[in-house]
């Protein structure tokens, strides 16, 4: 019979994995409780309209790669496919906006989108997420960057770039749809079927179209940027010299648009060469309106969402993410001793200690091969002869001696061994 195997697109994490996820999210938790965020778990299935109003309807996201599903016939569900607005949702949902007037978050976990499977790109992958609710200082801009590169370096990530834009508010933002409309006027026929749709709704989504036709035609646009208003522009002044003041190197790249509708005045993504056409290992910025789309009070927000298997991707193993090894393994030869090996080995665990055990009734000589493959410290012959004259044979792997030990003082000698490695 065929086995099953997982979906496409969506990955099992093996044992040999999950030490180097812990170490990332052990990072993660301490570097960002230092800067006073705090976590929130929340779930992976939501209503649609949480992110046909959060992310937007004319996105890629929503429009392409959302897993939705008609719940029983009664409504749609969508598993997210990001977690800001998950994140918005619980915050008004829980009302925390009333016990402070600033909020910071994090979350770690799945996230679902439909795309087309490749090289860093997977269609059940993870998020390390973080947002601050509550502030429209740009020092908070600057802050919420700070911590995400000092977090990077502390996951030992090297050669990365930070790239940052302004994308405007609702003042000079529309203006500036208007001066793209009228650049891509006669342009229309080179434009994918997506970019021809979007031009009468969102024509800023042109910057973010994957298609080469595309790009070459927007290259040679006008630039948010040039058209931002006072306000955007100081903001966006005070967010960069904050970062200059930490030494922090950044790229403005006035081409970025990021792939979510929600954004306002300060994007960023973080960057590297080593992943091919999967570059972004970051995305995040600011969403001064998200919070009052999703049926909130007027409040600002930022965040950022670091693609959890791109980051791995970069990373070299942390030498203490290797497997360890068992203290101790008990060979057993004959039932009785068997008998025995299982009751000292579960015993000695619920004391702390690695231990390992052979329950077939394989030769001494293969159970010593085993041993030595599991490059345990100790191990513990016993045989039905040795239980009956009560003692047994202790051999230290390392050095090769071996030592006859009473069964009556085998717990504490072993014990004594153990806890003073
Ligand atoms: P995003 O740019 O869509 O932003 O995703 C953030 C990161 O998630 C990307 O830079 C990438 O590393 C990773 N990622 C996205 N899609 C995939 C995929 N299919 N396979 C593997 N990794 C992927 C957001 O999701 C925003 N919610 C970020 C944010 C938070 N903005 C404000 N707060």
């Amino acid at each position: 019979m065929e086995i099953i195997t997982a979906v496409k697109g969506f990955k099992d994490i093996l044992p040999e994995e999950t030490e180097k996820w812990r170490f990332v999210e052990n990072v993660a938790r301490e570097v960002f409780s230092r800067f006073g965020f705090r976590e929130i778990r929340l779930p992976v299935l939501e209503k649609t309209d949480l992110f046909k109003r959060g992310i937007g309807e004319s996105t890629d996201i929503v429009e392409k790669e959302m897993y939705t599903f008609l719940d029983r016939g009664d409504e749609y569900l969508t598993l997210r496919p990001e977690a800001t607005a998950s994140v918005i949702r619980a915050y008004l949902e829980h009302s925390l906006h009333n016990a402070q007037a600033v909020t910071r978050l994090f979350t770690i976990g799945p996230m679902f989108r439909r795309e087309r499977p490749q090289k860093g790109r997977f269609r059940q992958f993870h998020q390390i997420d973080a947002e601050l609710l509550g502030l429209d200082d740009p020092r908070a801009d600057a802050e919420i960057i700070l911590m995400l590169m000092h977090f990077l370096d502390r996951v030992g990530l090297k050669r990365v770039s930070l790239e940052l834009n302004s994308l405007g508010c609702s003042s000079c933002r529309p203006a500036f749809r208007n001066v793209i409309t009228e650049f891509l006027q006669g342009k229309e026929a080179g434009l994918c079927d997506d970019c021809k749709r979007r031009l009468g709704t969102n024509p800023l989504r042109v910057f973010d179209c994957k298609s080469k036709e595309c790009q070459e035609i927007i290259r040679g646009a006008p630039h948010l940027g040039d058209f931002l208003c006072g306000d955007c522009r100081e903001h966006f002044g005070k967010v960069t010299s904050a970062l200059e003041e930490f030494a922090i190197p950044y790229t403005v790249n006035p081409g970025m648009v990021r792939g979510l509708d929600y954004y306002t005045k300060t994007t960023f993504e973080v960057t590297t060469e080593h992943l091919g056409s999967q570059n972004a290992v970051v995305g995040g910025g600011r969403y001064d309106r998200l919070v009052q789309e999703l049926g909130g009070p007027d409040i600002p927000g930022i965040g950022f969402a670091v693609g959890f298997e791109r980051l791995l991707a970069l990373l070299e193993v942390p030498e203490s993410a290797s497997e360890r090894p068992p203290d101790i393994f008990l060979a057993s030869l004959g039932e009785q001793a068997r008998n025995l090996a299982f009751t000292l080995c579960n015993q000695w665990r619920l004391k702390g200690i690695y231990a390992e055990q052979e329950f077939s009734s394989k030769s001494l000589k293969s159970q010593m091969k085993k041993a030595g493959r599991l490059n345990c410290s100790y191990t513990l012959i016993l045989g039905d002869r040795e239980i009956e004259e009560r003692k047994v044979e202790l051999r230290d792997m390392k050095t090769g001696t071996q030592q006859t030990v009473s069964l009556d003082d085998l717990d504490q000698h072993i014990l004594n061994l153990i806890k003073e490695r």
